[in-house]
């Protein structure tokens, strides 16, 4: 996987002056079967976390509110995106380091995963990532 594999996917949107609306569906605007969510929230200004890579699980993050930018790196390139709207979300594939920066301070981050938790899918050393995609083992 490289950072040309994550990308940002556009939701449905139904405008509505009641207010609007949004939803993803498994194998729809999700690329997977979801199998864990999870939301961070109450995020220091300006914070940064997630500093890891899944071996195996694929993600997709919504900001439902404010904004944080996601930097995906493939060991060789780094790619950033900013995510500031509900009605969109990144896909990213697995394999890749990414890290979350940059909280505005009302930031709520919806993450949506492939598997369910399991610390043993996370690369969570740097240098060990590099040299795992180096070996092609990630
Ligand atoms: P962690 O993945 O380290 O957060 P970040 O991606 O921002 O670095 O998760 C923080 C803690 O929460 C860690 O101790 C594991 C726990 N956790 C779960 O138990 N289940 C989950 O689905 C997630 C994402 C984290």
């Amino acid at each position: 996987m490289t950072v040309e594999d994550a990308r940002i996917i556009d939701l449905p949107k139904f405008l509505d002056a009641r207010g609007n609306l949004s939803f993803v569906e498994n194998f729809k605007q999700i690329p997977f079967e979801i199998k864990r969510t999870y939301w961070i929230y109450d995020v220091p200004g300006g914070e940064s976390r997630g500093g890891h890579a899944y071996r195996d699980n694929e993600e997709f993050i919504i900001a439902l509110s404010g904004a944080f930018d996601v930097v995906v790196d493939d060991g060789k390139q780094k790619k950033t995106f900013t995510l500031n709207r509900s009605y969109y979300g990144l896909y990213v594939p697995k394999g890749l380091w990414r890290e979350m920066e940059n909280f505005s301070t009302n930031a709520f981050a919806l993450e949506f995963g492939s598997s369910p938790y399991d610390e043993k899918d996370y690369v969570r050393d740097y240098p060990q990532f590099l040299k795992l995609k180096a070996d092609e083992k990630i």
